[in-house]
C-alpha cells in the first residue's frame, strides 16, 4: 500500500516542478532593488503596513532606508498580506504569509500574527513582534525566563535597535539566520538562535507549511526523550522544545532547585515536554503514526522515521509559534476543555482520552 501511494504522489508532483523546492524562484526585481531608487524615488517598502495585495503586488508606503541584501522589504513586509490568503502565488513562486491584515482563512502551521495585532484580541494571542505590534502590556519578559541578558529578545521581541542583541530584531529573534536561496541548510524553517552555528531546530518540512494536511502530509518535528535541563542542550538535541526553552527555560526540564522546571516523572509540577507519549493507559488510544492530529501534534526522536514508541510531547503539542485565535497562542479554545463534559476528542483530550 505504502509504495503504491508514494508512486502516485511522485507522478502527481512531477507535474508541479517547484512544489518540493524550498528555494525562492522568480525575477530578482520582485524581491531586490539595486539602489533603492527608481525615477528618483524610493522603491523599498516600509516595515509596517506593507503586504501582498489582491493584485499580487507588494503594497505599502516606501522608505528611503535600504534593507540588507538589497531587499525590497523587511521580513515582516514580504510575509504579510492585505488579503485573507496565507499563501500568495506568483507564477512558480509561493510566499508563506504569517501576518494577514484581515482574518486569515487558513493559518499556516505557525499560526498567524493577525490576532495579536488586532485590538479586539490583543497581546495574549501571539508573540508581540517588532513591525507588527508594540510590546506586551503585561509581560515584561518571556514567562519562565531563566537566562539571557536584559536588553534582548528574552524580554521582548517588539523592541527596535539598539535594544536587541546580536543585531537581531523581531522575527529574527527566532529566525536568526535565513537562507532563501539555499536548500542545503539543515535548519527547520530557519528556526535558529543567534548564539552559535549549531543552535538550530531539526525536522521534516511540509511543502505547503500545512496549508493542506492529512495523515502523512504535515510537518515532522524533532523531539527527544532524554531528560535535560539548561539551554546548553539545545545544540545537542535540536528539538523544538529546547528552542522554546531558550527563552522560557523554567517551563521545561528537571531543575536543580525545588520548584524549578517540570519534574522528572509523575506527579509533574509543570506540563511535561520532550518526554515520550506513553503507549499505555489513556495515551494508548492516540497513535500519531496512524492517526496524527495537527490539533495536538507530537514530535519524534527521529522525524525521518517516526515510530509510535518515539512520539514525544512538545511545546507545539498545545501552542502555535506565532499566534492563534486563542489566548496564550494555544491551538484550541482551552475554555472548551471540560472534564467529564462529554466533549469531543479534541485539544487536551487527543492525548488525555479518558478525561472528557
Ligand atoms: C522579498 C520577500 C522576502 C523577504 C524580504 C523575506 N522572505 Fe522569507 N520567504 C520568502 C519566500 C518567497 C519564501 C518561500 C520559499 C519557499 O518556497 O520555500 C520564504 C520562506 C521563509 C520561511 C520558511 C522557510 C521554509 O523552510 O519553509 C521563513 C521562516 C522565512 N521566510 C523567514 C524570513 C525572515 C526571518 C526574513 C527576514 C530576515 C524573511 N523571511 C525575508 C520571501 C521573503
Ligand atoms: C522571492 C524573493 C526573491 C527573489 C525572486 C530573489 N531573491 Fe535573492 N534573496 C531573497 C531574500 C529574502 C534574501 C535574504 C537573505 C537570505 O535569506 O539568504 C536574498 C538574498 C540574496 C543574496 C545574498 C545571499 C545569498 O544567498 O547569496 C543574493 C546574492 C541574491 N539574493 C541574489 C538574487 C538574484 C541574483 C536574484 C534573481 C536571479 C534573486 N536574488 C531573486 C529573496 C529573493
Ligand atoms: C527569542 C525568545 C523567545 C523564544 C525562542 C520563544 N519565545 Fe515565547 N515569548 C517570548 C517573549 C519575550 C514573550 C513575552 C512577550 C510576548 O508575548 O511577546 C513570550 C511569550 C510567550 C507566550 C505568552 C503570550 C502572551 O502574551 O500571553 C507563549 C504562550 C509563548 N511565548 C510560547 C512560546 C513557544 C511555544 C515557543 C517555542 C515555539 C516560544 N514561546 C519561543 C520570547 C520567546
Ligand atoms: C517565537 C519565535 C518566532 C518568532 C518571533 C517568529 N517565528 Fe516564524 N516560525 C517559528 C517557528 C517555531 C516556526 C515553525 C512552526 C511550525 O512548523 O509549526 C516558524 C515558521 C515560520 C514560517 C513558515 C510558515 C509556518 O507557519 O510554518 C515563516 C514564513 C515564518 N516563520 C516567518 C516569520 C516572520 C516573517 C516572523 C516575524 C513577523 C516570524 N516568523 C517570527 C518561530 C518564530
Ligand atoms: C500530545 C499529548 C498531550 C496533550 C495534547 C496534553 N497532554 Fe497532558 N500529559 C501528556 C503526557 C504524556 C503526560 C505525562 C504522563 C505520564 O507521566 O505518564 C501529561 C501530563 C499531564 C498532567 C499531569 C499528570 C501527572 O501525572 O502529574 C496534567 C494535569 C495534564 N497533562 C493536563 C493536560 C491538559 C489540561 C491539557 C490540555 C491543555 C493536556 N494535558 C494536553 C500528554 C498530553
Ligand atoms: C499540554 C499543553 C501545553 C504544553 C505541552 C505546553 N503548554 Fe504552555 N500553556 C498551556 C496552557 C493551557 C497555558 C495557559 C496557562 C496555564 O494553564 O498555565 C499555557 C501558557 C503558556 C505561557 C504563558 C504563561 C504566562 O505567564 O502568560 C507560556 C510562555 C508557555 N505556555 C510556554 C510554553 C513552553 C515554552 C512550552 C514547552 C516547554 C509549553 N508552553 C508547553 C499549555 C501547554
Amino acid at each position: 500500500m505504502k509504495t503504491k501511494k508514494l508512486v502516485v504522489i511522485f507522478l502527481f508532483l512531477s507535474f508541479l516542478p517547484c512544489s518540493l523546492d524550498a528555494m525562492v524562484s522568480g525575477p530578482c526585481s520582485l524581491c531586490h532593488t539595486m539602489h533603492n531608487s527608481q525615477n528618483g524615488a524610493a522603491v523599498a517598502k516600509a516595515i509596517t503596513n506593507t503586504g501582498w495585495n489582491d493584485l499580487g503586488e507588494l503594497a505599502g508606503p516606501t522608505t528611503a532606508t535600504p534593507y540588507e541584501y538589497l531587499l525590497v522589504s523587511s521580513c515582516v513586509g514580504c510575509h504579510s498580506s492585505t488579503t485573507a490568503n496565507t499563501i500568495i502565488t506568483l507564477g512558480s513562486l509561493t510566499i508563506p504569509i504569517v501576518y494577514n491584515m484581515i482574518e486569515p482563512i487558513k493559518p499556516l502551521a505557525g499560526g498567524n500574527f493577525y490576532w495579536v495585532a488586532n485590538p479586539a484580541y490583543g497581546d495574549a494571542y501571539g508573540h508581540n513582534v517588532y513591525g507588527i505590534v508594540g510590546k506586551d502590556s503585561q509581560l515584561t519578559e518571556a514567562p519562565g525566563r531563566l537566562w539571557g541578558c536584559n536588553s534582548t529578545c528574552h524580554t521582548t521581541l517588539a523592541a527596535d535597535f539598539p535594544d536587541p542583541m546580536y543585531n537581531k530584531r523581531g522575527c529574527e529573534g527566532c529566525h536568526a539566520s535565513t537562507a532563501h536561496h539555499d536548500d542545503s541548510k539543515p535548519w527547520y524553517r530557519f528556526v535558529k538562535a543567534p548564539h552559535g552555528d549549531s543552535y538550530y531546530v531539526e525536522g521534516v518540512e511540509d511543502s505547503d507549511w500545512e496549508y493542506t494536511t492529512d495523515l502523512n502530509d504535515h510537518n515532522y518535528y524533532k523531539g527527544t526523550t532524554v531528560l535535560y535541563w539548561g539551554v546548553g542542550y539545545f545544540p545537542q538535541y535540536k528539538t523544538i522544545t529546547a528552542f522554546c526553552t531558550g527563552c522560557h527555560g523554567n517551563f521545561h526540564g528537571s531543575g536543580p532547585l525545588p520548584g524549578q522546571g517540570m519534574g522528572d516523572s509523575s506527579p509533574w509540577i509543570r506540563h511535561p515536554t520532550d518526554i515520550a507519549l506513553p503507549q499505555t493507559g489513556e495515551y494508548s488510544a492516540y497513535d500519531p503514526v496512524t492517526n496524527y492530529s495537527t490539533e495536538a501534534p507530537v514530535a519524534w526522536v527521529n522525524p525521518q522515521n517516526p515510530t509510535r514508541a518515539e512520539a514525544v510531547v512538545m511545546c507545539l503539542s498545545c501552542h502555535r509559534a506565532h499566534g492563534s485565535p486563542y489566548k496564550d497562542l494555544l491551538r484550541w479554545d482551552y475554555n472548551q476543555m471540560i472534564a467529564n463534559g462529554g466533549g469531543p476528542d479534541t485539544g487536551c483530550f487527543t492525548c488525555h482520552t479518558t478525561k472528557n
